[in-house]
């Protein structure tokens, strides 16, 4: 079959590395008129439109599929670093903290999901959602039942996406309908992963719902698997809430710290992914990083149930991969542009502001490499998968009142990461095609 042509024309802007405190120019690629030459899904070029186009062997220019996005900002598609899908339908269900809001909305929403078709319907309406959002990659936790994570990956299949999913395991400390065993998470794990990891874009991500709610047994048995299996991924939580820190310290009086307790039980290293991670040390952070143990940051999800601020600039000197996150049902919503906002106060209460640049290598490219899949997604580097967003600048009065008066692209970036939001997402490629367009 004939190579599949692609030309997205528009500002395109993707990174190469961390910016860093002061925005180091070299860590990004601007192309105020630019170009995105995608042959078979992947990125075969990008840069300046003069410079794509007479590149171009003959008759592709004619061949390709056109996509006229002048004027508009064209990045790498948006990476949600973890979220349940099984949580969308509580977004926004009142307070308290993390313990009462588990038990009173997070386990009865998850137990709805025995039923498969809930399931299904859940899943379609999650990934529908996350292409709306100009979201493209994710790690997405189902529920305890197995059957959750095939729902979701036959969805994310669909839709040729490159996702990360898993069941829950959780063996103790959960209402018994969402409660497997330390044997019975194990064989399910195994099953989906003989099922769909490494499945197209697929791959699974193991995952114990945190220390409080899986026995020893079952940590150390998932930690097994984990070494077991090559490119597995794992996610799960990690120092929230001060509640939760306490109860961890009561349930597992031999280790040093909740950290520990996944070091010790091999829930740690490269592929593995910790949501939250507020209440740690600088050495907790070092360690944690030396071990190639990513981190998600979830500031949507932690001012809303009061956990506490990420240190994201302590993280990043400390050498932690660090991803951005909605945590869907804590967070308040799929936006990694309002997510980007409430990153941007966290950092402020931090003491150390997150600047633009670095606020969109954190949504794009840091997040693929807090996934270790930065080989696949997250840029526009040759090979890559073309996954993509394109963004209205002025999606509202307020955003188009701002960039007029406005002048550097570092600017234009600040006021799009606060007044912006999912109105601004034109649309969405996924492997080049349009998988999602506004209006
Ligand atoms: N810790 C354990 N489970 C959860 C969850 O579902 N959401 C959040 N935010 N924290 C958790
Ligand atoms: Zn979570």
């Amino acid at each position: 079959m004939a190579a599949q042509h692609v030309l997205v024309r528009g500002q395109v802007l993707h990174f190469l590395s961390d910016p860093g405190p002061e925005a180091d120019p070299a860590a990004w690629q601007y192309f105020d008129d630019g170009g995105l030459w995608i042959v078979d899904g992947r990125i075969e070029g990008a840069g300046p439109w003069d410079a794509i186009v007479p590149a171009l062997p003959p008759g592709v220019r004619e061949a390709a599929a056109f996509h006229d996005h002048r004027g508009r900002l064209v990045l790498p598609g948006f990476v949600d670093t973890h979220l349940h899908y099984a949580q969308a339908g509580i977004i926004g269900a009142y307070g308290r903290q993390l313990l009462d809001w588990l038990n009173d909305y997070t386990f009865p929403a998850e137990a709805r999901l025995a039923d498969l078709s809930e399931a299904e319907r859940a899943a379609a309406f999650v990934v529908e959602r996350l292409l709306a959002h100009g979201t493209t990659s994710a790690s997405v936790f189902g529920t305890v039942h197995a059957h959750s994570a095939d729902a979701f990956f036959a969805v994310a299949e669909a839709h040729r996406l490159r996702l990360l999913c898993g069941k829950v395991l959780m063996d103790r400390n959960c209402p018994d309908n969402l409660r497997d065993t330390a044997e019975s998470g194990i064989r399910d794990s195994l099953d989906l992963i003989n099922r769909w990891h490494g499945r197209g874009r697929l791959r699974y991500s193991l995952t114990p719902r945190f220390a409080p709610t899986s026995t020893p047994e079952q940590l150390r048995l998932a930690g097994e698997l984990f070494a077991s299996v090559p490119d597995l991924h794992l996610q799960t939580h990690l120092a929230e809430n001060r509640a939760e820190m306490a109860w961890v310290a009561d349930l597992f009086p031999d280790r040093r710290s909740y950290l520990d307790v996944y070091t010790h039980f091999g829930l740690a290293g490269p592929r593995a992914i910790h949501a939250h991670c507020i209440h740690l040390s600088n050495d907790q952070r070092r360690a944690m990083a030396a071990s190639g143990t990513s981190a998600a940051f979830c500031p949507s999800s932690n001012l809303f149930l009061g956990s506490g601020f990420f240190d994201h600039a302590a993280s990043l000197d400390a050498g932690l991969r660090v991803g951005l996150a909605t945590d869907i049902g804590a967070g308040t919503g799929f936006s990694l542009l309002a997510t980007l906002r409430d990153a941007y106060h966290v950092s402020q209460a931090c003491g150390t502001p997150l600047g633009s640049l670095r606020g969109f290598y954190l949504a794009t490219l840091g997040g693929a490499r807090a996934l270790y899949l930065d080989d696949f997604i997250g840029s526009f580097a040759p090979g890559r998968e073309a996954d993509l967003v394109v963004l209205d600048w002025a999606a509202t009065p307020e955003l188009a009142w701002r960039m007029e008066r406005t002048t550097t692209l570092a600017e234009r970036l600040f006021a799009l990461m606060i007044l912006g939001d999912q109105r601004c997402v034109v649309a969405t490629h996924v492997l080049g095609e349009v998988a999602w367009r506004r209006g």
